[in-house]
C-alpha cells in the first residue's frame, strides 16, 4: 500500500473491533514497545486512568512487575529485540501477558495475540494497534468510535493549514518544537517522531507546565532560538495551562503556531491531533523530495546488531 494510503486508512483502523481477554485481576499495566509501536502505549497511558500504566521502551522491565501486572507487548514486526527481551522477563515474573503484532517471533510465543494486518509501516498502523487496548480496557462506546471515524475523515480535507505549516518549516529549514499539554503530551511526542521518521528532520517536544520550570528562560535568551518553529496543539484541558501558554508567549516573544483540534470527546480530539501530525510530517517529506516510507538506516542498524 502507498504511504499516503496507509495514512488515509487511520479512520478505518480505529473501527477495528479487535480485543484481548482479561484473564485475571491486575493492579498495574506495563506496555512494552519501541518506536512506532511504543507510541501506542504512550497514547493509551494518557487516555486511561484506571490504574498505573508504565510504558517500557528499552530492554528491561521494572522490578515491580509480578503476577498482578497486565503486561502488553506491542511490536508491529514482532521481531524487535528490546520488546522480545522484556516479554521473557515478564514471563519469569508471572505477569499476565498479551501481544499485539502483525507476526514475527512475538506471534509464536503462545500468548493471546491480536494480529494486525501486515505490510505497513509500524507508525502507520497505530489505529490497528491502539484499538485492542481501547476495546479491551476502556470499553469505549461504539458511538464515540463512529464519531472519531467521522472526525478523522475531515483532517485531510481541511489540511491546507498543515501544508502551509510544512512549507514554513521547510522554506528555511526550521526545527519543529512541539509544545504539548494534557491531553496532548504523548501526541506531541508522536508529532516529534513523525517529523523524524516521515519528514527526516530533527524535532523537539516538550510539555507545559514543565516547560515553565526550565525552558522558559532560553526561549527568550538562547542562541539559535530563531532556528525553531514552535507548534502548540489544540487547547489544553486545563484553563490554567492555557493561561501559562499565553503568558509564556508574551514573556518570551515566541509565536506558537496553533494546530486546530477536531471532535468533541478527548479520544476524538487526541486521535484527530495524531492524524494531523501524520499529514504534516508527510508533507514535509514531500516538500523535501524524500520518501516518507524510507527507514533504511533504522533497518541497517537493526541488521548490524543481529
Ligand atoms: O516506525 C518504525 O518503523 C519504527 O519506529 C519501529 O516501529 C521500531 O523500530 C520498532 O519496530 P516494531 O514496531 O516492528 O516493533
Amino acid at each position: 500500500m502507498e504511504f499516503l494510503d496507509q495514512i488515509r486508512s487511520f479512520p478505518e483502523q480505529i473501527m477495528s473491533r479487535n480485543f484481548f481477554h482479561i484473564d485475571r485481576d491486575f493492579n498495574n499495566i506495563v506496555i512494552s514497545g519501541m518506536g512506532g509501536s511504543g507510541i501506542v502505549g504512550r497514547i493509551f497511558s494518557e487516555l486511561y486512568g484506571m490504574c498505573p500504566v508504565q510504558v517500557v521502551s528499552d530492554y528491561e522491565i521494572p522490578h515491580y512487575v509480578n503476577a498482578k501486572t497486565l503486561f502488553i507487548a506491542i511490536s508491529y514486526s514482532g521481531n524487535t529485540e528490546e520488546t522480545l527481551a522484556t516479554v521473557k522477563q515478564a514471563r519469569e515474573k508471572g505477569a499476565q501477558i498479551k501481544v499485539i503484532t502483525s507476526g514475527g517471533e512475538l506471534s509464536k510465543l503462545g500468548y493471546e495475540t491480536v494480529k494486525v494486518p501486515s505490510g505497513m509501516q509500524p507508525r502507520n498502523a497505530l489505529g490497528y494497534m491502539l484499538s485492542p487496548l481501547l476495546n479491551s480496557l476502556m470499553k469505549i462506546e461504539q458511538s464515540e468510535i463512529d464519531g472519531a471515524h467521522e472526525v478523522l475523515q475531515t483532517i485531510e480535507r481541511e489540511s491546507s493549514k498543515l501544508k502551509q505549516m510544512a512549507e514554513e518549516i521547510c522554506s528555511v529549514g526550521l526545527v519543529p518544537w512541539i509544545v504539548g499539554y494534557e491531553p496532548y503530551v504523548s501526541t506531541a511526542y508522536r508529532w516529534k517522531t513523525q517529523f523524524n521518521e516521515n519528514g527526516k528532520i530533527l524535532a523537539i517536544n516538550s510539555t507545559i507546565p514543565e516547560l515553565n520550570h526550565n525552558e522558559t528562560m532560553p526561549l527568550k535568551l538562547s542562541y539559535g532560538r530563531e532556528r525553531f518553529y514552535f507548534i502548540s496543539l489544540g487547547n489544553p484541558s486545563l484553563e490554567r495551562t492555557g493561561k501559562r501558554l499565553r503568558i509564556t508567549s508574551d514573556l518570551t516573544g515566541i509565536k506558537f503556531n496553533n494546530v486546530k483540534e477536531y471532535g468533541s470527546t478527548m479520544l476524538q480530539k487526541v486521535l484527530s491531533m495524531i492524524h494531523s501530525g501524520d499529514y504534516i510530517s508527510y508533507y514535509v517529506a514531500k516538500i523535501r523530495g524524500l520518501d516518507p516510507m524510507d527507514v533504511s538506516l533504522i533497518e541497517e542498524l537493526k541488521s548490524r546488531l543481529s
